[in-house]
């Protein structure tokens, strides 16, 4: 498959709100899925639900609703999927900005969605290639997530991001130069140390160290962390969600994600806000 023999487009007609119920399935499991008649009521409602197709096969969709943020129309992307065997070739890059031109075209500039802390791979694409900005971090916010294959095991919380349109922050996220990790991110001090313990770096506390800038790091993989290492896992999401709560909770704001070339470690770059 060629970048230009796949087709982004909005879905159309009943099968191809049913192949998204599958691509759902497959991603997500049977827990969770937005149903084909729903998918229709919001399409009939100003959603956004538009597929990858390689093919005429469904292999990528992204799905949101309108919603209200600050008093003004907005947009609350719910759903993002890729199918495995066509991940990191752009497909999903490639949706959100359908998704995005498709909304600015309406006068919509601003869309929120979540994604876990935990899974390294949906932190850099949300912060380092779409621009997004964290607002908040949830705890649980689906619940325990036990019906979830994706969320089973470790809860289900999430960062709740921005996406500002029109921003010159996104435009430049999108043509791919985003911000570089600063020279002063290396030597910032990484709040949760880590250990390698049975083979896996597993965290051991969380420290509130006396600077404006702190590391917290994520592990590589979660998922299979959680499939091999159920116990690191769940101390992952224990000491992670100690460090973004009191973080978050004294200014800090979430600048950047980088997983390093060399040793594969995945770190979040916290840094305190500076009053106006
Ligand atoms: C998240 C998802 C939609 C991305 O789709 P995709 O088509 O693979 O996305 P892209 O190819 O545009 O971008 C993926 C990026 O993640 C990077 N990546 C892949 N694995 C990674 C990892 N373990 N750690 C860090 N980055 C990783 C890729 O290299 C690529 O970045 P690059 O363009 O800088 O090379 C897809 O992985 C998916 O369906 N995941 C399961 C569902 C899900 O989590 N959805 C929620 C999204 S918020």
């Amino acid at each position: 498959m060629s970048q230009e023999e796949l087709e982004i487009r909005s879905l159309r007609g009943w099968e191809e709100l049913e192949a998204c119920v599958e691509l759902q399935l497959q991603t997500w499991g049977a827990g969770d899925v937005v149903p084909a008649s729903m998918l229709l009521a919001a399409q009939k409602s100003g959603a956004v639900l538009a597929g990858a197709f390689d093919a005429g096969a469904l292999v990528g969709a992204v799905f949101g609703l309108p919603a209200v943020h600050d008093q003004r129309i907005g947009h609350w992307s719910h759903m993002l999927a890729v199918r495995e065997s066509h991940r990191d070739r752009k497909i999903g890059l490639r949706l959100k900005a359908f998704q995005r031109q498709t909304l600015l075209r309406t006068g919509v500039r601003r869309a929120s969605w979540t994604f876990d802390p935990l899974e390294a791979r949906n932190a850099h694409f949300n912060l380092n290639r779409l621009g997004a900005q964290v607002d908040a971090y949830e705890c649980n916010l689906y619940g325990a997530g036990g019906a979830n294959i994706l969320h089973r095991g470790i809860g289900t919380d999430r960062f709740v991001v921005q996406w500002q349109l029109d921003s010159e922050r996104v435009r430049r996220a999108l043509a791919g130069q985003a911000p570089a990790w600063s020279p002063d991110a290396e030597s910032a001090s990484i709040v949760n140390a880590a250990v390698e313990a049975d083979g896996a770096i597993v965290p051991t506390r969380c420290d509130a160290a006396p600077a404006h800038l702190v590391r917290v790091e994520i592990p590589r993989d979660i998922q299979d962390l959680k499939r091999h290492l159920p116990a690191a896992a769940a101390r992952w999401r224990q000491v992670t969600r100690a460090a973004f709560r009191d973080y978050l909770g004294r200014g800090f704001v979430v600048e950047r994600f980088r997983r390093d070339a060399a040793t594969q470690r995945c770190f979040y770059l916290l840094r305190q806000r500076t009053s106006r």
